[in-house]
């Protein structure tokens, strides 16, 4: 498939060229794992996708916005598996900078973080009884 080989191309861009491109490898990069849900416009489909362009949670506390796009929720699927971290920062710091979005930048060291944290409350919650 030339989309996975594409992605593949656009990782290793990321890695070797790292933060001086990160905002042009974020928009290529949402393009291809989240438009086809969120829209380039960022503005979603009402009813199905919620619109990420003008969002508080977008553009609120990092960890939270982070681990929601690790572990996906509902609708939404988990990209843990498939984006590193440095091509997850790159794209929510694309996404909580444009269309009007002004949160600060994600950092590839904050998606590691969260991560980490992610992994730990999920065995919590794997140790209690229900
Ligand atoms: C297959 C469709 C699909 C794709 C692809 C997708 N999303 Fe989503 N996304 C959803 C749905 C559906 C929800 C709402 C989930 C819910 O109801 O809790 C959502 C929710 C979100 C939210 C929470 C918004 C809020 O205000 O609560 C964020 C942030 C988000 N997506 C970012 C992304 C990013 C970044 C990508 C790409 C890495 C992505 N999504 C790819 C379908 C998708």
């Amino acid at each position: 498939m030339t989309f996975a080989y594409r992605l593949a191309a656009l990782s290793l861009v990321a890695g070797l060229a790292a933060p001086a491109i990160a905002s042009a490898d974020g928009k290529s990069l949402f393009n291809d794992n989240c438009s086809a849900c969120h829209q380039v416009t960022g503005k979603g489909v009402k009813g199905a996708f919620p619109a990420l362009a003008g969002s508080p949670f977008v553009q609120g506390p990092p960890q939270v916005l982070t681990t929601t796009v690790l572990n996906g929720r509902a609708g939404m699927p988990a990209f843990k598996d498939d984006l590193n971290d440095a091509d997850l920062s790159a794209i929510l710091t694309y996404v909580r900078t444009s269309w009007g979005n002004k949160g600060a930048a994600v950092q590839p060291a904050d998606v590691a973080k969260a991560r980490v944290a992610a992994k730990a409350a999920a065995k919590a919650r794997g140790l209690q009884a229900h």
